[in-house]
């Protein structure tokens, strides 16, 4: 299973950031943005992106943690980090980032190093959710928050509806036309397997997070789980 996720998404990598672009004409970059603020890094900070495909989160998170600060971006995807590589080294001045290949249930750092812990549209995608959290609960300082952004299954049975037509009319369609029809049309079920804001609440406090806050956003089409660690 983890080999096949590795494969759907270095196939994805060349045409990921601007799929996402066009199926969420932009909007991604705001979820985003709000992902990184609710992690809360600040200035100088060292922060952590899991799952950090081509790097657009890694990103603006190095431009939140400024110059003093120092992020790290985690995937198990060849393809996707060499796109990470490319992006960061065309910026000037250059960002404080780190690229690391490996697999986010089994990070390479020690305990309780960050400052801030982001991810997106990451958790929906690993294998094990909560040795995922217990991972991050290991590395994240005391006190420290994880924000997560991801998809999610609104309880709206209209928006709902809305969703599945997107899914099947314009992502798969669209995902076809590049040559990835069966690489996108992975996202559907792996929503319907991906457990509601409520019960990634649940299990965050099964891995012993002190607070646990799911904020539905675009009609709880999406969500951001945001997570804090004991004091
Ligand atoms: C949908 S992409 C998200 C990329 C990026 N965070 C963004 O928001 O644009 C999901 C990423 O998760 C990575 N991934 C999935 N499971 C992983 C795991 N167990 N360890 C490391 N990376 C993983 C994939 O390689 C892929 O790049």
């Amino acid at each position: 299973m983890t080999n096949e996720i590795r494969t759907i998404f270095d196939r994805i990598a060349p045409v990921y950031d601007q799929l996402n672009d066009l199926l969420s004409l932009g909007q991604h970059r705001i979820w985003k943005e709000m992902t990184v603020k609710w992690s809360e890094a600040q200035v100088g900070d060292t922060a952590l992106d899991l799952c950090c495909g081509s790097g657009d989160l890694s990103l603006r998170l190095a431009r939140r943690v400024g110059a003093k600060g120092q992020v790290y971006g985690v995937d198990f995807s060849p393809a996707q980090l060499t796109i990470a590589k490319e992006r960061s080294r065309s910026q000037y001045p250059a960002p404080p980032i780190t690229w690391i290949e490996a697999d986010v249930l089994d990070l390479p750092f020690e305990d309780s190093q960050f400052d801030a812990v982001t991810m997106g549209y990451g958790l929906r995608n690993v294998t094990d959710i909560y040795r995922s959290l217990k991972e991050i609960h290991r590395v994240l300082k005391a006190g420290a928050k994880a924000a997560i952004l991801d998809f999610h299954r609104p309880s709206n049975p209209q928006t709902r509806t809305f969703q599945q037509w997107y899914m099947d009319h314009l992502v798969v369609p669209i995902a076809s036309q590049m040559g990835l029809k069966k690489e996108y049309a992975y996202i559907s079920p792996s929503l319907d397997r991906f457990p509601r804001g409520k019960e990634q609440v649940e299990i965050a406090y099964q891995v012993g997070f002190a607070s646990a806050t799911h904020y539905p956003i675009v009609n709880g089409m999406m969500g951001v789980l945001v997570l804090t660690k004991k004091s």
